[in-house]
């Protein structure tokens, strides 16, 4: 079985290593001729748990990593994983979509397979129907469901665990009509993941699902960050003992009740704004996710807040962010919370330094000399008159007395609750636990 894969992000890549380690032969696809270089000798163009290790053995077997798209007239799956970027107006912008899915049409119009396409990318209810398949379609001169399959595969993979979740995903969605193609899917799927439901709909509600799926999510942290709020106002309320114990009831579930700076990432924020632009142009007010959205631009205006309030006006004053990344074990800062709040800070012309043990360099790239950078975590203390933790790295919870003593103005803000068993000699204030009268 020969498998392509158009798009070497964390979705495309992680795929490719895991079917490559169970013996695929792979071609990963990419327009990115930097990139493709850099991955065939290796490197992973991102920070991945154990994605490099797995690159490199797939190197050694059967993974091909080309810019050259001919390679997949020859093969019997294309997985499509190109990014579907957020427009001005909210909306996906489609046009790497579009350009890919001409290319593959224009390539599979002369092979002799009858190759099945998934659509792996997030894209908007109606999208393959109404603009895929017809592109499709007239590239390729042939007929989706007769010549070619055509199949709506959403992921769910999240950064940082995303070879695992590409291993054993909780479940696998295959949109589409019910023909010989859909039956070839189902059981690819069921022999690369054996114990996992397989979900079988048509393209629109397999389309749904994936906005379902993560602006639920959404809505989960913005609630227990609404709650936090309210428990910081209740004399020593802990927002964690309510959300573990809410968690313990089934309806609910525990995870993603940890309350925070807000959600973050390349995923969460766009796909809600695409959702909320969706449900408006189908006549739907969104209000729900209009208040889950609002709800997370305030918790980084609280933030702001409770910097100003303790160190008055900010001009110069030396401030030092711990987590740059948008969630632990990344070093991806698109969309990352913290990025915005060092944009506010430098707004108010105060002194910034940062420290993240992995997104050093992509941050660098947004800010250049605008800020200073940390050798190491006691680095990033000397001198510094606050400071915000803003993503909770394990490294973080090595901070203690003798560290906090090269602070100038021993002054704490945890986000995320780092250090809240810790005895520590500093003015010390965490999201979601309420202050002591
Ligand atoms: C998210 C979804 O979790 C995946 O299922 C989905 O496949 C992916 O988007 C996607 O659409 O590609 P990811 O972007 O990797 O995955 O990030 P998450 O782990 O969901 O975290 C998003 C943000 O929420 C982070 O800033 C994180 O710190 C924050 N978060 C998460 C909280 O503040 N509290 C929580 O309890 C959980």
């Amino acid at each position: 079985m020969k498998v392509a894969i158009v798009g070497l992000g964390f979705v495309g890549l992680s795929l490719a290593v895991v079917l490559s380690a169970k013996g695929y032969d792979v071609f990963g696809i990419d327009v990115d001729v930097k990139k493709c270089n850099s991955i065939r000798k290796g490197i992973s163009p991102f920070f991945e748990p154990g994605l490099e290790k797995m690159l490199k053995n797939g190197l050694k077997k059967k993974l091909k990593i080309s810019d050259d798209f001919s390679v997949i007239k020859n093969v019997d799956m294309i997985f499509v994983t190109v990014g579907t970027p957020q427009s001005k107006s909210g909306a996906i912008d489609l046009s790497i979509m579009k350009n890919a899915i001409k290319t593959i049409g224009k390539i599979i119009r002369d092979s002799k397979k009858n190759q099945i396409i998934f659509i792996k990318s997030t894209v908007t209810p109606g999208s393959m129907e109404k603009i895929i398949l017809p592109i499709l379609e007239n590239t390729s001169k042939r007929k989706a469901g007769k010549d070619f399959g055509l199949i709506s595969n959403p992921e769910f993979l999240q950064e940082s665990s995303a070879i695992k979740d590409t291993e054993y995903p909780h479940a696998v969605v295959l949109g589409g009509y019910q023909t010989k193609f859909m039956n070839k899917a189902k059981k690819f799927f069921t022999k690369l993941h054996s114990n996992t439901p397989i979900i079988i709909t048509n393209h629109q509600t397999a389309e749904m699902i994936k906005y379902a799926n993560n602006s639920f999510l959404a809505t989960k942290i913005s609630f227990i960050n609404q709650l936090s709020n309210i428990c910081q106002k209740i004399p020593g309320a802990n927002v964690d003992d309510v959300a573990k114990t809410i968690g313990l009831d089934p309806r609910i579930g525990k995870l993603f009740l940890n309350a925070g700076p807000g959600y973050g990432g390349s995923c969460l924020p766009k796909d809600m704004r695409a959702l909320i632009n969706f449900s408006s142009s189908v006549g739907i007010e969104p209000s729900l996710l209009n208040a889950v959205e609002k709800t997370n631009e305030k918790q980084l205006e609280n933030i702001i807040f409770k910097i100003s309030k303790t160190l008055g006006k900010l001009k110069n004053k030396h401030i030092t962010i711990l987590g740059t990344s948008f969630k632990p074990d990344t070093d991806d800062i698109r969309d990352s919370i913290s990025i915005e709040v060092i944009k506010k800070l430098l707004k108010k012309e105060a002194k910034v330094k940062i420290f993240d043990p992995k997104a050093m360099e992509n941050t660098k790239n947004v800010f250049n000399d605008k800020i200073e950078y940390a050798k190491s975590l006691s680095d990033s203390l000397q001198k510094s008159e606050c400071v915000v933790i803003m993503v909770h790295w394990k490294e973080f919870e090595k901070l203690n007395n003798s560290l906090i003593s090269k602070m100038k103005k021993k002054f704490i803000i945890d986000c995320r609750r780092v250090l809240i068993n810790k005895e520590l000699d500093v003015k010390y204030y965490a999201i979601g636990i309420g202050e002591k009268l």
